[in-house]
């Protein structure tokens, strides 16, 4: 089967978050079950460069733009990167949806609808001979993909997986107009969303089927509470909405061979490589040397969605609780000066790095002796993963992905041995303070070994999600026969 993926992000290329880990993982592991795969990136500024050299394979214009098509390398037998080029679109400083000075640009919807309108028209033309026999988008920036795609009697089959229900891809009627998208499609029934278009929703009204990256996400999104307003629309489309677990990159993030790490480890080895490593942790950030101390790591994007404004009004667990805090972070202005401001006030026990680092991310999570999330939604989340392959215990509000991957030390997982982690309810001081006291408790006693133990061995491949996507595409293959 030929799979055409078209996104925003792919890991190692271009990252701001977890829809870049998915597309550098996923498209490989679809390549190794023996499928044919590209993914279709915008060539953002400098990325042809570092990928080269290139062949151009297409070219084609729309809008009063030039496109070129790039096929930039083959990662793995059977998977390869093509690049999208437009530099009227896509050569600007910053990263791929943010300039240099952290502003949102304010032609996202042209620069993104572009985008989906070109990649459509190469899914149908074909990709230097190649013919894709599904086009599986993602997020919002490809939702209008499948959308083209249903006008069209002859095409590929189309999925598109929700990564994150609050970014919608919304413009006004001007930008609409501008786009030539298709007047049908501004009626409420399509992408019409409260007096604006939003690219999200016509995608999810058009695409054959959908999906999302876990199952207690897909459920949650077809309620009032978790449903951005477009509940009613995904409830409609419910039988066709599939949670489906994202994996992680086994080999990227293990402790045992991460080059990364000041040292690395394995089960086995687990309390003396976690030492080394936290102790290496607490001196590059300039925390107290304290080896018995409880570490909480956190690393994330700085917004809304992650619940931190609950870490910064949980101010007196930081200050009075025998706690140390390390934050690696950035995004919103706001709750970085917070963050700032908490490890300002509290040397020595709460260290913060604003910005974005590959390599502290990697040693928080071999250093912290516990990993906190706790996030307001979050569809599927990673480094909960992460945390857990790396002996690190996670702290997760029970929501989302975090509810699908961690299990609670309740007494009963406790005694089975099942238990990896410590769930909780709020997003707010009282809930953060809740898994504060209980991970202390769990610290001090006899069941942190277990916690550690069992969350090691958890196997969170993509193996199952690329055979779970292998039957889904294959049903809308044999639907659209
Ligand atoms: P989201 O996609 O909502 O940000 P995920 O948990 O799915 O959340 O994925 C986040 C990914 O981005 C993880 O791989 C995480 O390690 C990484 N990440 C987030 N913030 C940073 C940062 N400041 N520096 C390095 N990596 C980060
Ligand atoms: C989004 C979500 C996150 C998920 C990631 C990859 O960015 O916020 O929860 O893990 O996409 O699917």
């Amino acid at each position: 089967m030929n799979i055409l993926h078209v996104a925003s992000e792919c890991f190692p290329w271009v990252k701001t978050g977890g829809l870049a880990d998915v597309l550098g993982a996923l498209p490989e592991a679809q390549a190794r079950n023996g499928e044919s795969v590209r993914v279709l990136l915008p060539a953002y500024r400098g990325l042809a460069q570092r990928l080269g050299p290139l062949q151009v394979l297409a070219e084609l214009e729309l809008r009063g733009l030039r496109f070129r098509l790039l096929a930039a390398r083959v990662t793995e037998p059977g998977s390869g990167l093509c690049l999208l080029d437009c530099p009227a679109l896509f050569d600007r400083p910053g990263d791929p949806y943010h300039g240099a000075d952290g502003r949102a640009h304010a032609d996202n919807g042209w620069r993104f609808g572009c985008f989906a309108e070109a990649a459509a028209r190469l899914a149908l033309e074909g990709i230097g001979g190649w013919q894709p026999d599904l086009v599986h988008a993602h997020d919002w920036q490809a939702a209008l993909v499948p959308a083209w795609l249903a006008l069209q009697e002859r095409r590929p089959a189309t999925l598109l997986t929700i990564h994150n229900l609050a970014y919608q891809g919304c413009v006004d009627a001007a930008e609409f107009r501008a786009l030539g998208l298709p007047e049908s499609w501004w009626r409420v029934e399509v992408g019409e969303f409260w007096g604006s278009f939003s690219f999200l929703k016509a995608g999810i009204s058009s695409a054959d089927a959908l999906s999302t990256v876990s199952p207690q996400y897909a459920r949650e999104i077809q309620t009032a509470e978790f449903g951005q307003g477009l509940d009613g629309c995904l409830r409609q489309r419910g039988d066709q909405l599939f949670g489906i677990l994202n994996g992680i990159d086994t080999a990227l993030w293990d402790p045992a061979t991460d080059p990364l790490l000041v040292a690395r480890y394995d089960r086995r080895t687990r309390l003396a490589g976690k030492a080394v490593n936290k102790a290496a942790l607490q001196a590059e950030l300039g925390l107290a040397p304290e080896p018995e101390r409880l570490l909480v790591g956190i690393v994330s994007r700085l917004a809304e969605q992650k619940g931190i404004d609950a870490v910064l009004a949980a101010h007196d667990c930081w200050a009075s609780l025998p706690l140390q805090l390390a934050v690696l972070g950035g995004g919103d202005a706001r709750l970085e000066q917070g963050l700032a401001d908490l490890a300002r006030q509290l040397p020595g026990r709460v260290a913060v790095r604003l910005g974005y680092d590959e390599r502290l991310a990697h040693r928080i999570e071999a250093g912290a002796d516990a990993f906190l999330m706790p996030s307001r939604f979050e569809p599927c989340g990673l480094n909960q993963m992460y945390s857990q392959r790396y002996g690190t215990v996670p702290l997760v509000r029970a929501v989302g992905g975090l509810a699908d991957t961690v299990t609670d030390a309740s007494p009963a997982a406790l005694a089975a041995g099942d238990a990896t982690g410590v769930r909780f309810n709020h997003s707010d001081a009282g809930g953060v303070r809740y898994a504060l006291e209980r991970a202390l408790e769990l610290y001090a006693g006899p069941d942190w070994a277990g916690l550690q133990a069992a969350g090691m061995a958890r196997d969170f491949s993509w193996a199952p999600a690329a055979q779970a996507y292998q039957q889904l595409y294959r049903s809308l293959l044999r639907r659209g026969r």
